[in-house]
């Protein structure tokens, strides 16, 4: 037997109420109206049980009910009250919030470290005139010494006749004479100098692009045991209270005596041994850092002070890996720190 419209139209009614009714709950108005044998289909199969000039006007009002179990589905999704049980209690989504990058942390504390003993953050050229890096600090024109520090210089429109060519600074100590002037040659002098350093060396352990904090120290009477001092102040201050440090002999044109810088290891606490085991991190108890020394008589000159009457000391090394070896991290490709990988930086 036909349908008839008004049939059609009784069953759209009923079925609006049951649409009222579960009208907050997606998954059962998903199951009753719009699944394979939902009320919308079910409805829409009837159009072929009407005779053929109602089908038309039929199908309007199908279309209209559709279009309504859709409207209400899609306002059941986003609207959290009226997705059935919402628990209001429950934490939310913990949106991701950027942190500072690990070398930018490590800057930071090492800048308060030596500012609590009453050292001044300065910053000098990253691209400076030979002079500075070099000639200053008793490092001759042609010195073989100089091919230690792999150089790029820089093509320079305004190359100065007496501070020569322009180049990436390759180490901190730059900044030893150009403090020397700002301070108009008079210490004492007390700096801490961070600055981004560059040099021809790329590998698992190099970046061309890495940083160094140099410590400056110059008045009347300072001591090699001014610089030991210093360097376990901040050992115990970066690395923890167990944490030591010791200096080699070694040499540097600008320091005399000079000396290399060794912390122990926070994995073993310098011992060199973990559970009786050799500690894979270290295998001695110790790290080399970097380099120190008290400051030679013609850098003073240089920088116009009177070696006669003031001495100091100095001392730089990297921050990357001042850094990484506090968190006993052997980072196979120190290269990762600059890669930008998210996957990487979000441990820190
Ligand atoms: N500038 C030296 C280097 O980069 C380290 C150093 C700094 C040594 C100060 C002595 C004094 O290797």
């Amino acid at each position: 037997m036909a349908g008839t419209l008004d049939q059609l139209q009784e069953k759209i009614a009923s079925a609006k109420n049951a649409l009222q009714k579960s009208a907050s709950n997606v998954a059962e108005l998903e199951k009753q109206f719009l699944a394979k044998h939902g009320t919308v289909n079910t409805l829409m199969a009837e159009l072929k049980t009407l005779a053929p000039e109602l089908r038309k006007e039929a199908g309007q009002l199908l279309n209209a009910f559709r279009q309504e179990v859709e409207h209400v589905v899609a306002g059941a999704k986003t609207s959290p009250a009226r997705a059935g049980w919402t628990d209001f209690t429950m934490p939310g989504i913990k949106p991701n919030t950027d942190h500072v990058h690990p070398v930018s942390q490590a800057m930071d504390e090492i800048t308060r470290i030596f500012e609590r003993i009453g050292f001044i953050r300065v910053r000098y050229p990253e691209v400076d005139w030979e002079w500075y890096p070099f000639d200053s600090l008793n490092m001759p024109k042609d010195h073989p010494a100089r091919d230690e520090w792999e150089t790029f210089v820089i093509d320079d429109p305004f190359r100065h006749f007496k501070l020569g060519k322009m180049v990436l600074t390759p180490h901190t100590s730059n900044g030893q004479v150009r403090e020397m002037e700002r301070l108009k040659s008079t210490p004492p002098i007390r700096m801490i100098n961070i600055a981004r350093c560059y040099r021809r060396q790329a590998d698992v352990t190099h970046t061309e692009m890495f940083h160094q904090f140099e410590g400056l120290v110059v008045d009347k009477g300072i001591t090699i045991q001014h610089l030991k001092g210093t360097i376990d102040h901040f050992a115990r201050e970066f690395y923890g209270p167990k944490a030591k440090s010791r200096i080699r002999p070694f040499h540097f044109m600008f320091t005399e005596p000079s000396f290399e810088v060794d912390f122990s290891c926070t994995i073993c606490d310098g011992t060199g041994r973990v559970n009786g085991e050799k500690c894979r991190f270290c295998k001695s108890g110790w790290h080399e850092v970097g380099g120190a020394g008290m400051v030679h008589p013609n850098v003073l000159k240089a920088g116009n002070i009177d070696p006669e009457k003031y001495t100091g000391f100095a001392f730089g090394w990297g921050i990357e890996r001042t850094y990484t070896l506090r968190k006993g991290l052997k980072l196979d490709d120190i290269r990762l720190l600059y890669s930008g990988d998210m996957r990487f930086l979000e441990q820190f």
